[in-house]
């Protein structure tokens, strides 16, 4: 994929992203990237985009900030190609030893997102990755975390923006970079 243009590697991604209606619940058009990572060009090109824009943009970056689930599946990769590490935010109670959590709103339920309490230094300049901004409220809980934590949130990075929900607007001032945009 490193020959590709821009143009052709956010094709291939597109090509890759599934819509289910209807789920989890009704009403609800599910945005699937299991095809990305079926797809080794794929998630070759996603890494390489993010690389490119983390390059230009964030280059004194210290550490990658990735949430449960899917932020998993794209944030080590990254954080790899960078040459930096990768910490995890949890849904609460998955992590051993002293931790650090905050509450959020999810649609029709609450959640607890949650790190570990050394995960990330006072000072240190994160980004934080997941696959998908819809209302915001997960990327923001993770935000808090690490103001919480004292750390240096530099913007955030998804795959997938939902835009019509507006989550960007709820983790302002901090940026988020979006690869596909519906
Ligand atoms: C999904 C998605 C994002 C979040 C976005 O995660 O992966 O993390 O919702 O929604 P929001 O912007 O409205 O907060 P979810 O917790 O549903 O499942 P996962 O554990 O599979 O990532
Ligand atoms: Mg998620």
């Amino acid at each position: 994929m490193a020959d590709s243009t821009r143009e052709e590697k956010l094709k291939r991604i597109n090509e890759s992203i599934r819509a289910f209606p209807d789920f989890p619940t009704k009403g609800i058009l599910f945005r699937d990237i299991c095809p990305i990572l079926k797809d080794p060009k794929s998630l070759t090109a996603v890494i390489d985009l993010f690389e490119e824009y983390v390059r230009q943009n964030h280059q004194d970056v210290e550490l990658l900030v990735g949430l449960d689930a899917r932020g998993f599946l794209f944030g080590p990769l990254l954080a790899q190609r960078l040459g930096i590490g990768f910490s995890l935010v949890r849904k609460r109670g998955k992590l051993p030893g002293p931790t650090v959590s905050v509450a959020y709103d999810l649609e029709y339920s609450k959640a607890e997102a949650e790190i570990q309490e050394d995960a990330v230094a006072p000072g240190q300049k994160v980004l934080v990755i997941d696959d998908l901004l819809a209302t915001g409220g997960t990327l923001n809980a993770a935000c808090a975390l690490m103001k919480k934590q004292q750390a240096n949130v530099m913007g955030c990075l998804v795959v997938i923006e939902i835009k019509d929900l507006h989550g960007a607007d709820k983790i302002k001032p901090h940026s988020v970079f979006s690869l596909v945009q519906y």
